[in-house]
């Protein structure tokens, strides 16, 4: 498949040494957060949840996105619901457990009891009669959009929001033959990191720091290897050459299972990196496929939910969970790697001698996904 073109990173591209990367506020100001939030977080489509998650009538999910909180549900007629947990009646909310499945497939609120369909209608409100400008029709939860994508629940709080494809134009077609929406979710690991959403992803782009903060994944992935996309835009990215023909990321270099499906010529020799701007990273591995969820709780805090995702027959295979056991442990190790330097950041990027630092050439994404994030926030000038 025509993965699109590639570049050196560092080379052959209008991004020399020298440029600079972003103010300390913009890691830590609690008005730039908020702006985030508005201009970023309820505009552009953000991760939701795997599709898989909430696969029976009634299952849910709760997610947060910046202030808010949704309520993942599928409907009676098995579509997947986004509904703001916030009932119509005085705005109690209505769920508080993460996870689980409304059972009389209806949705009651805990204060009053009015009770909504799963696909968030107001069936009843007890004691209510209509009038006076009360309908019963109008006082639906109110709801957000919801795009699938290769068993990606994608959603968007924007009451007019712009078309997915749009902005999710470099990743169309793109890893088709890993039949994304097929993988089931192997493992699953939470962290809490005290530092700024856009650090995670900044870390994610570069490889500059990897010879000293991932001993075992240069050895793993050469970071001379390392190529862009040359797509522009929300989602961003490139790939690693593996050094070892047929291994991937694991505690051992092998591969953690059989290569997936139709994946084949240099996508078996290829780790693919994609930020999907604002909360998700993506990480197409020949036989598997890692993915972050990143949920800011603040300027200064975030969620970090890793998700490893392997074909169904691997996951029920007794033989297999060594090499699924291999791959957690070697990313779970390159993650805390990386988190520690990130909360490292936050910290010194606090400080009053911190103005702008300098990028290296090789770090060429990240003044990328700056200009994305300030043409996002209509900020023209920095300081
Ligand atoms: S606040 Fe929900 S029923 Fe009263
Ligand atoms: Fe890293």
């Amino acid at each position: 498949m025509d993965k699109g073109k590639f570049r050196k990173r560092g080379v052959d591209y209008p991004i020399f040494d020298g440029t600079r990367t972003l103010p300390g506020k913009y890691y830590h100001s609690e008005e730039i957060y908020e702006e985030e939030v508005e201009k970023i977080f309820y505009k552009f489509w953000v991760y939701a949840c795997r599709a898989e998650e909430i696969s029976s009538v009634g299952d849910y999910k709760l997610i947060k996105v910046a202030n808010e909180s949704l309520i993942l549900v599928r409907d009676k007629s098995h579509e997947v619901k986004a509904l703001f947990n916030v009932c119509r009646h005085r705005g109690t909310q209505l769920c508080d457990k993460p996870k689980g499945i409304f059972k009389s497939k209806s949705i009651q609120c805990p204060y009053h009891a009015w009770t909504y369909a799963l696909d968030g209608k107001l069936l009843n409100a007890p004691l209510m009669k209509e009038g006076h400008g009360f309908q019963k029709d109008d006082c639906a939860l109110h709801q957000a959009s919801v795009h699938i994508w290769e068993g990606f629940v994608f959603i968007n709080l924007d009451k007019n929001p712009a078309p997915f494809e749009v902005q999710m134009e470099a990743l169309m077609g793109k890893f088709t033959d890993w039949k994304i929406d097929e993988l089931r979710i192997a493992h699953h690991l939470r962290y809490e990191l005290n530092c700024n959403w856009k650090l995670i992803l900044q870390n994610y782009q570069e490889c500059y720091h990897c010879p000293g903060v991932h001993p075992l994944l240069t050895e793993l992935t050469p970071v001379q290897s390392a190529q862009h996309d040359y797509s522009k835009g929300a989602v961003i990215g490139g790939f690693m050459d593996l050094s070892k023909d047929g291994g991937s990321m694991t505690m051992t270099g092998e591969a953690a299972a059989p290569s997936i499906c139709n994946v084949s010529g240099d996508d078996l020799k290829r780790i693919y990196y994609y930020s999907v701007f604002p909360n998700m990273l993506l990480t197409p591995h020949p036989d598997f496929v890692l993915f972050h969820h990143i949920t800011p709780l603040g300027p200064e805090k975030i969620i970090n939910d890793c998700y490893w995702l392997f074909r169904p027959e691997i996951i029920n295979d007794l033989k297999a969970q060594a090499g699924i056991k291999s791959a957690v442990e070697f990313w779970d190790l390159t993650n805390k790697q990386d988190w520690k330097v990130c909360e490292q950041m936050q910290t010194g990027t606090k400080s009053t001698r911190f103005t702008r630092g300098f990028y290296s050439g090789r770090e060429d994404i990240l003044y990328q996904l700056d200009l994305e994030l300030l043409k996002a926030l209509g900020h023209h000038n920095t300081d």
